[in-house]
């Protein structure tokens, strides 16, 4: 595969010029556009084709890490900053030296974090958490994100000199259902790739079949087109794909793969973007509907109760549709404690959640141990 991106659409081929003009220099870029349109491999070709190509890519998801922590994993810390700061760690600042720094979903990154994003993008320097001397590094920084930081800034969520800092370069992708032609090539892509992978014969797809997953709206944008051809493969190997097929899977897509398109308020007047609007609600209420379902359909503790918290005494099924997400994950939560002597460690592996989010989650609910 090439290092850019996919596609024959005048929008891709323009975007992968601009990779290639702007790679070079030392120059930070933003690259916006929904989730899985192809972001991550946008900020891979721009280190590619740069000449830090031989020195580490960095890539941070600022959406994962802990606010209390994001500081001290991205500048290091000096030994004894912190409880738990046993010795002197480098951040990724320092680990990125000569390369590149990706700054995924920097949308999400904390104010006050923000500030020093824009010393460094600045002068080169910051501190280590804890440390009192300047730290000097030649890294070039690249950012993503989804949402609006126009809107971001105006509701005071983002600092307004770091976003213009930052969008001096801005590489925005464009979502797929505005660039229709990349479907058919990004459908054979994927294929190819699965079936190499995996050494699956692919059985072909009807042209009428085609024609209906060019006109689908991908909330999801690539990334949902790869998991639906992968899906459907792995389902009907060595089949030719019709149009029934294709329509039958699309309705069975896991509820992750739909999200809500991001869509800009001054948009909304067009037809097409009402009518995208209309399907994300219903289909958000059909989501609604099944997680519901499927919340009934639990079983705790063998007996079709849920333990409630505030009442101390069992709940019966029915009532579980009045509770809100909160009340079900704070009674799980419970439930699951006092069920395992609250040991937080053994708990956090059931739930496949750290144990610092689990005792989060009990200082939140007011969960104590009994
Ligand atoms: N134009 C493209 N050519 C080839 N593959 C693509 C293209 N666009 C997206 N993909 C594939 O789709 C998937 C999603 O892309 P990627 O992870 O870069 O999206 P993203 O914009 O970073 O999404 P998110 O905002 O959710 O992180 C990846 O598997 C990627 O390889
Ligand atoms: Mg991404």
């Amino acid at each position: 595969m090439s290092n850019l991106l996919l596609g024959n659409s005048v929008q891709i081929k323009e975007l992968n010029e601009t990779i290639k003009q702007v790679a070079p220099s030392n120059i930070s870029v933003l690259i916006t556009g929904e989730s899985g349109t192809g972001k991550e491999i946008v900020a891979n070709a721009i280190h590619y084709y740069s000449k830090r190509r031989h020195k580490p890519l960095i890539k941070v998801n600022c959406g994962a890490i802990p606010e209390g922590i994001i500081e001290s994993e991205l500048f290091g810390h000096q030994k004894g900053a912190f409880t738990g700061a046993i010795e002197t760690r480098k951040g990724y600042f320092e680990l990125a030296d000569g390369g590149t720094i990706f700054l995924d979903e920097i949308g999400e990154m904390p104010l006050s974090t923000q500030v020093k994003i824009l010393r460094v993008l600045e002068s080169g320097e910051f501190m280590r958490v804890g440390g009192y001397e300047n730290i000097k590094v030649d890294v070039r920084v690249l950012a993503a994100t989804n949402r609006d930081l126009n809107k971001e800034v105006l509701n005071g969520n983002f600092r307004e000199d770091l976003f213009y800092r930052l969008k001096s370069v801005n590489l925005h992708i464009p979502p797929l259902r505005e660039r229709k032609q990349d479907i058919k090539v990004l459908f054979d892509f994927f294929v190819d790739s699965f079936c190499r992978e995996n050494k699956i014969e692919f059985g072909g797809i009807e042209e009428d079949a085609m024609e209906y997953l060019i006109n689908y709206v991908w909330y999801g944008n690539a990334r949902e087109l790869k998991n639906f051809v992968e899906s459907i493969i792995v389902l009907r190997p060595n089949k030719k794909l019709t149009l029934e097929d294709v329509k039958k899977h699309l309705k069975q897509e896991p509820i992750e793969n739909r999200r809500l398109p991001a869509i800009k308020i001054q948009q909304i007047d067009s037809f097409g973007d009402k009518d995208l609007i209309l399907r994300a609600l219903i289909e958000l209420k059909t989501d609604i509907m099944e997680i519901k379902n499927i919340l009934n359909e639990l079983k705790f503790n063998n007996t079709s109760q849920v333990y409630d918290i505030n009442n101390d005494f069992f709940i019966p099924k029915d009532k579980m549709n009045q509770m809100t997400m909160e009340d079900i994950e704070k009674a799980v939560l419970y439930y699951l404690l006092k069920n395992n002597n609250f040991n937080v460690t053994k708990v956090s592996k059931i739930l496949n959640q750290t144990p610092r989010n689990i005792y989060r989650k009990m200082k939140n609910y007011d969960i104590k141990k009994e």
